[in-house]
């Protein structure tokens, strides 16, 4: 299989949609150098590079496929950061918030202690998390689950990436506050510098936040277009069947209004 073209636009977000086992996950990972045993990427994904020589040109990139892993681990992390569904996944239950992300920064970043726990707080502050220097000195089963997803954000926009791959990042979160944690993600590309993937099975979420989807079926692209576009006259016709089988689906209207 093959044939998946996207592009991230900077302070943009971009949807990945599609059916359980469409190639999603297999497409974020595929970034980071991460699929599992076995699975290899072919093409190209290109990273463009802010700092160094050729940053800000057409041909100031890092070519991904491929790459030695000495430069997919400084990739990982530092220039792409990734969250999950299950925040739990990226944040370590016996150590308090605060070192989770000033490790990082200390790390990568090369911080003093007092220069990394300012930034944290001043992150753990950004992605809205209450009473941020309370924060940093509790430990993840502390916090309510949407307050973790917060959390798990922070800890990966903690050495500043370019890129954000979120992997279903509210599917396991209650409605009311799923639509905090897309709102957050909006404020962050809204921030200007970050591009995020938001991969979800969730066409309503998208239709919340994306400002770009791509629908993904049996790990091919078969439709990519601005959000307003998608949601109004999509070209494809599994496309129509997914928005189609929203709930409460105002889809067949939608469309005829856009003819
Ligand atoms: N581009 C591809 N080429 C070949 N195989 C693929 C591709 N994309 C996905 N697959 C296969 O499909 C399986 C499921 O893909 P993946 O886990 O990415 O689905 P998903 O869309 O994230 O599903 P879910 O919504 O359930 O998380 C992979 O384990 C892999 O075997
Ligand atoms: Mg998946």
């Amino acid at each position: 299989m093959g044939g998946i073209d996207l592009a991230l636009s900077r302070g943009g977000i971009h949807g990945l949609a599609g059916e359980s086992g469409s190639g999603k996950t297999m497409t974020a990972l595929a970034v980071l150098g991460l699929l599992p045993g076995g699975m290899t990427a072919s093409g190209s994904i290109r990273l463009a590079d802010t700092e160094g020589p050729g940053a800000g040109s057409d041909s100031g990139f890092t070519e991904l496929v491929g790459a030695p892993r000495g430069v997919l681990q400084g990739v990982r992390g530092r220039r792409v950061a990734m969250v999950f569904q299950d925040p739990s996944t990226s944040l370590h239950p016996q150590l308090p918030v605060g070192r989770q992300l000033t490790d990082h920064m200390r790390h990568h970043l090369g911080l003093g202690k007092p220069e990394a726990r300012a930034k944290a707080e001043a992150l753990l502050d950004r992605v809205r998390v209450p009473d941020a220097r309370g924060a940093l000195s509790k430990y993840p089963h502390q916090f309510s689950g949407g307050q973790r997803q917060r959390i798990a954000i922070a800890v990966a926009l903690a050495c500043d990436p370019t890129v954000l791959l979120a992997d279903e990042p509210t599917t396991a979160l209650d409605v009311t506050v799923q639509a905090g944690v897309l709102q957050l993600l909006r404020e962050l590309a809204d921030g200007g510098d970050l591009s995020i993937l938001l991969v979800t099975h969730d066409l309503g979420v998208m239709s919340a936040v994306a400002d770009e989807v791509t629908v993904m079926r049996q790990g091919l692209v078969v439709e990519s277009a601005p959000r307003q576009q998608l949601f109004t006259a999509p070209r494809d016709e599994y496309t129509r069947s997914l928005l189609a089988a929203l709930p409460g689906s105002s889809f067949e209207q939608a469309g005829e209004d856009a003819r």
